[in-house]
């Protein structure tokens, strides 16, 4: 018999080099209890949550709770079934209310998971004949979407404009075209040149979809995103989103105000083919994204989070994925994957949780300490965090 586990055996020999050099597994860490959007409870130990992406804080509002009790009781666990069948309850519609409210879009349909909403999206609005063409640092979702839907994939160089309208200007005269790009890339924490990237899509005859998963809620007057900050939202085509960051629970979106868009409730597949979000989940999500409209003091102190935190780690001498704090994902670069997972344990130890991060997720092949900011962090704790990282520096020979 012909092992299929055998492709593995690198990645199998490299993860056991690493734990038998005494690393604790970074990929297997347990939060015994969670305190609120910055603390938990790790091997017994107060730990500061600097990689959760939980931007906003949501997940223990008091309203956004209540209201996920409440549908609780009212509505019972789960939906059992699929959108298009049984799993359309009253909170699925008000959720898809607060998006549009939230966007000023005409159009939201909410999905499992914000993986399947670009899984669906992607797959179900271009084709075989289609061309997609995308930032080669695109999330996983993105490509898989891409494979899913079996177009034709154009990657360009990350955040080149001048290289997206070359690939734009090869694609046959008539073809369809989407661009995929998104708001904030989650890897070293850039943002995307929209503006000149949407103008150059429209110059082009695409169509354009932004994942705005990591700038939702932070980023733009509204927290609409990195679109609505460099003014194009309105020319953009498709959003995509999730829940699982700033809104704090789990789930997927997309809004749009394509005038034929809820054709897509009966062709995409994601959508069809899959029970839907259990009504908890979507009554503290319509409350969080309706909270988040109110949030500009919220997303102020973020941003001064971000700078801090930036500011304090290039002081120490570390170096980062950007030289300007852009969105709240601040990353850390290290040398190579031992040293990243030793400084990643050193920091655990301190008491503080960051992700490692490491290829292929991330690109050029780096390992990453990535930090994702929260709007709740006290300025304490952003002291507290520098001082960990500057301990664990010391403690593995990253910093003199
Ligand atoms: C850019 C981007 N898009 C989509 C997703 C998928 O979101 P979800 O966690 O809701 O599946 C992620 C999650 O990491 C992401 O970073």
């Amino acid at each position: 018999m012909n092992d299929l586990f055998a492709k593995f055996d690198p990645l199998i020999q490299q993860r056991q080099q690493l734990l038998d050099g005494g690393v604790t597994d970074p990929f297997n860490l347990v939060m015994e209890r969670v305190e609120s959007p910055t603390v938990a409870i790790c091997n017994g130990k107060r730990t500061i949550l600097l990689g959760t992406y939980n931007y906003m804080g949501m997940t223990f509002d008091p309203d956004v709770i209540a209201a996920g009790k409440q549908a609780l009781d009212d509505f019972g666990s789960g939906t059992t079934g699929s959108r298009v069948l049984n799993g359309t309850y009253a909170g699925h519609r008000a959720v898809e209310d607060a998006l549009k409210d939230f966007y000023a879009m005409d159009h939201a349909m909410v999905f499992s998971t914000g993986y399947q909403a670009n899984l669906g999206v992607i797959s179900t609005i271009a084709g075989k004949d289609d061309y997609i063409v995308l930032d080669i640092d695109s999330h996983a979702s993105i490509y898989d979407g891409c494979a899913l839907g079996n177009a034709q994939i154009v990657p360009f160089r990350h955040n080149d404009v001048d290289a997206l309208e070359k690939r734009l200007k090869r694609i046959p005269e008539g073809a369809g075209k989407l661009v995929v790009l998104e708001g904030v890339y989650s890897m070293l924490g850039d943002i995307a040149p929209l503006k000149e990237m949407v103008a150059v899509c429209k110059a082009n005859g695409a169509m354009v979809l932004v994942d705005e998963a990591h700038s939702m809620g932070f980023i733009g007057e509204h927290g609409r995103g990195v679109a609505e900050a460099q003014g194009v939202i309105d020319d953009v085509d498709f959003i995509v989103g999730t829940f699982s960051k700033s809104v704090g629970t789990v789930g997927g979106f997309c809004v749009s105000n394509h005038p034929k868009f809820e054709i897509l409730r009966l062709v995409c597949r994601p959508y069809v083919f899959t029970a839907s979000l259990p009504p908890s989940v979507v009554a503290t999500a319509a409350t969080s994204v309706r909270k988040l409209m109110d949030s500009a003091d919220k997303r102020a102190h973020l941003w001064e989070n971000s700078k801090r935190l930036h500011a304090g780690l290039r002081q120490l001498g570390f170096t980062l994925g950007t030289e300007e704090p852009q969105s709240a994902i601040i990353a850390v670069i290290m040398p190579d994957l031992e040293t990243g997972a030793a400084m990643w344990e050193a920091l655990l130890h301190e008491g503080l949780y960051v992700n490692l991060a490491r290829p292929p997720a991330t690109p050029a092949g780096m390992t990453l300490l990535r930090c994702s900011l929260c709007a709740l962090h006290s300025e304490e704790q952003v002291g507290e965090i520098l001082d960990m990282f500057a301990a664990a520096g010391r403690a593995t020979g990253c910093l003199s």
